[in-house]
């Protein structure tokens, strides 16, 4: 059983092991670029943690993790585009340094390394992993087209909004949980109660992506504070802020977004700050945090293995980046 710390390091030593092609180095530089500037490596390090509960880790525990980085690494350079998102782990995004035709090829074809490390996979549950890696990427389209829907509505309901995170953001964490117990030999109940720890985990862990694109500091999230109220993005905050406003209220809030770029944010959080945001959002983030690890400690594995887990999931939940 290793620590967060530990699995970290051995992921990286692994990812160190498989590098990109050198040539076109215009099509592989910016993957490097993307994937060499960090990023808190949750999904892959979930999927080995949760792989441990069984058994030790071994190549398709690993592969299975660095597919899932590789995938998450593609939807963040397409995200990004379709964010208009300057900042991503403190630097330049690859489509404002590459341009955005660059972006569009290099993120598809991490996606296809992606599947050339689940390629490598030798267990007689390759169908069962490769079923759940596409049901889940799929999901995450559906996610973000549903997340760029709703820039286009003044509002949506918390039901909606809800709804398209668990896409975007929640079931990838779900995966990489239940992927590790699926290839470690956990028993379906098991890696189902693990995939739904995941799941809520994720909940409170775009919850507080919402929160500190708001409330953060840019030079620890590494991203451009605000960038949500920028392009209308709907959050929890910006959700649970008008669901809470009277009539007139909601005529002011949806007049304030639709001001000019230097008033917009300091508008929004100081409709948030009258509203209580602040606070509620922190409360949310305890509530499915805390529905987590109910979820957590139902799967039936000795509770002294799961201490690891629980320090990861804790430490995600009240990080600044
Ligand atoms: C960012 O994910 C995108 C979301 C789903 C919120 P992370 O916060 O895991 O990003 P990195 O990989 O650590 O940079
Ligand atoms: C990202 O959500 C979800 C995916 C990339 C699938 P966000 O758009 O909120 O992530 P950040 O804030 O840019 O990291
Ligand atoms: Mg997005
Ligand atoms: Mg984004
Ligand atoms: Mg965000």
């Amino acid at each position: 059983m290793h620590s967060f710390q530990e699995l970290h390091a051995k992921f990286e030593t692994f990812f160190a092991e498989h590098r990109f092609p050198e040539f076109p180095a215009t099509l592989y530089q910016p993957c490097s670029y993307l994937l060499n500037m960090g990023g808190k490596r949750i999904r892959p390090v979930l999927c080995l943690m949760s792989h441990e509960l069984f058994e030790e880790i071994d190549g398709n525990a690993m592969n299975t993790a660095m597919a899932l980085e590789l995938f998450h690494n593609f939807t963040l350079m397409h995200d990004d585009i379709m964010d208009n998102s300057p900042l991503r782990r403190g630097k330049t995004t690859v489509h404002e340094k590459y341009g955005t035709a660059t972006a569009i090829l290099s993120g598809d074809v991490m996606n296809i390394f992606a599947y050339e490390h689940l390629n490598k996979i030798n267990s007689q549950h390759i169908h069962s992993v490769i079923q759940l890696f596409n049901k889940t990427a799929i999901q995450i389209c559906e996610g973000q087209q549903l997340d760029m829907d709703y820039e286009k509505q003044q509002f949506v309901t918390m039901d909606q909004y809800l709804q398209m995170i668990t896409l975007k953001t929640s079931v990838l964490l779900g995966a990489s949980m239940k992927l590790g117990a699926m290839l470690g030999g956990a028993t379906d109940g098991c890696s189902r109660i693990l995939y739904d720890f995941g799941k809520s985990l994720g909940l409170a862990f775009q919850l507080m992506d919402d929160f500190l694109d708001v409330y953060g500091d840019s030079s620890k999230t590494g991203k451009q504070i605000g960038g949500d109220i920028l392009s209308n993005k709907k959050t929890f905050l910006s959700t649970k802020a008008y669901e809470l406003a009277d009539t007139s209220e909601r005529e002011e809030f949806i007049s304030l977004l639709s001001t000019s770029e230097m008033d917009k944010v300091k508008d929004a959080v100081s409709f948030y700050e009258r509203k209580k945001i602040r606070e509620i959002t922190l409360e949310e983030i305890n509530h499915y945090s805390d529905r987590a690890f109910e979820l957590l400690e139902k799967a039936p594995i000795l509770s002294k293995r799961k201490i690891h887990l629980k320090e990861l999931a804790e430490s995600l939940l009240n990080r600044e980046y």
